[in-house]
């Protein structure tokens, strides 16, 4: 099977793609799928920074490490370097449209819930503006959408 990128894009790269991003890297190699899965932000607002604690403690809750996250800012070679960019919400989707240089580019850049065919909710709400529960169910939410993920990726290889 050949290897796929995939990059998950949110907005501060603090809390909703680099758990996503930890949550996938587990579970694809749980499913023995060859996917290298990487994150950042479309703002560079928290570059260099470690991932909200609060982040760290739902994800860590739930069996994740995200203790050893950096973020960084999305750039141009992101499109060169990834197979899809996965947006978090349609704000961050945007982002990375007006990045995209070629229609291309612009195809493959989507929404992480709509590609991986969760659906409901179509964006990933955004747990930083809220309390505990949000955190805790953004944990949730990451695990239905690797595991609609990890339905696509087997799919695409039948
Ligand atoms: P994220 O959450 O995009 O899921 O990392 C946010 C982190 C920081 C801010 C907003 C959202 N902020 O406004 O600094």
């Amino acid at each position: 099977m050949s290897e796929r990128r995939l990059l998950f894009v949110c907005l501060g790269n603090i809390c909703r793609s680099p758990l996503v991003e930890v949550v996938a890297r587990k579970r694809l190699a749980e499913a023995g799928l060859d996917v290298v899965v990487a994150s950042c932000g479309t703002s560079g607002w928290h570059a260099g920074e470690g991932a909200d604690p609060r982040m760290v403690a739902a994800a860590r809750a739930a069996g994740h490490d995200l203790s050893r996250h950096r973020a960084r800012q999305l750039h141009a070679p992101d499109f060169t370097d990834y197979d899809f960019l996965l947006a978090m919400d349609r704000d961050n989707l945007r982002g990375l449209h007006k990045l995209a240089a070629t229609p291309e580019q612009m195809e493959r850049a989507a929404l992480f819930l709509e590609w991986t065919g969760v659906a409901s909710p179509l964006e990933f709400p955004d747990p930083w503006y809220g309390d505990a529960a949000g955190f805790t169910a953004a944990v949730n939410l990451a695990e239905r959408g690797v595991a609609g993920l990890i339905e696509r990726l087997r799919d695409a290889d039948r």
